[in-house]
């Protein structure tokens, strides 16, 4: 039997290299780990161009993401366009291009690395809500439109995790602070999101589709 193809965007650190070291040790799939530069998720064009040279994906982690924070009145042109076309249009136009195989196949699987901020919010984080409240909308409006081709659409929100991106937004003092508002009392590691993953795209997961899973060591309970 032919493996099913896996592509993971963002795989060259934290989370989505999790993932990516996870799927390859079950050896069970072929994957796709496009670089930044092969598949822009700010650039429509990419996007499109990557897509045709790889016309069938089975499976699609959309984990690519960033977080420019900033006050509301400090939000550039720039960093509107760059957060919502990285984090939520190019996800979407990266799922158009991929769906088409998946109806074909009669089965697909598509896990939107959301976040806790798209659950509730915090200050400085009007763009990176917007994009992750709306990627979770997403979710659910996919899970209803392609259920009758079997194509599972879920939404995987993370709280802290110990990657760059927690370290380039969050300084160490504040940490401690966070840290101990969580019942587990520290961060997610890479690889505890990535287990989850792991189970949604499996052939484990029949019956799990629309969902907004939250692991966040209680931070939200
Ligand atoms: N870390 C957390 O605490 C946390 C919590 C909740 C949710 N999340 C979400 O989890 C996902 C991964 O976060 P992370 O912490 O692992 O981030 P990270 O360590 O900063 O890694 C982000 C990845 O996305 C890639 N990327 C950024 N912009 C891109 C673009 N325009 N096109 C293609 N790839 C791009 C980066 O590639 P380059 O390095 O080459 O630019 C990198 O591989 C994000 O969606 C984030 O919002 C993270």
């Amino acid at each position: 039997m032919n493996k099913q193809t896996v592509l993971i965007t963002g795989a060259s650190k934290g989370i989505g290299k999790a993932i990516a070291d996870l799927v390859r040790e079950q050896n069970i799939y072929d994957l796709l780990t496009p670089s930044h530069h092969d598949l822009d998720l700010s650039s429509r064009e990419s996007i499109k161009n990557y897509c045709a040279q790889h016309p069938t994906i089975d499976i699609l982690i959309n984990n690519a993401g960033i977080n420019i924070l900033g006050a509301v009145d400090s939000i550039s042109d720039d960093d509107m366009d760059t957060m919502l076309g990285t984090n939520l249009m190019g996800p979407i136009a990266l799922i158009r291009e991929v769906v088409p195989s998946m109806k074909a196949a009669g089965s697909g699987r598509i896990v939107n690395i959301s976040s806790i901020w798209g659950i509730r919010s915090k200050e400085n984080r009007t763009l990176y809500s917007a994009t992750k409240f709306a990627l979770n909308g997403v979710t659910k409006a996919l899970s209803r439109e392609l259920g009758e081709h079997n194509i599972l659409v879920n939404s995987l929100c993370p709280g802290y995790v110990n990657t760059e991106l927690t370290q380039k937004n969050v300084p160490p003092e504040e940490q401690q602070k966070i840290k101990a508002t969580i019942p587990l009392g520290r961060f997610a590691e890479p690889n505890e999101i990535a287990k989850t993953v792991a189970f949604l795209i499996s052939s484990d997961n029949t019956y799990i589709t629309g969902q907004t899973i939250i692991i966040d060591g209680g931070f939200l309970a």
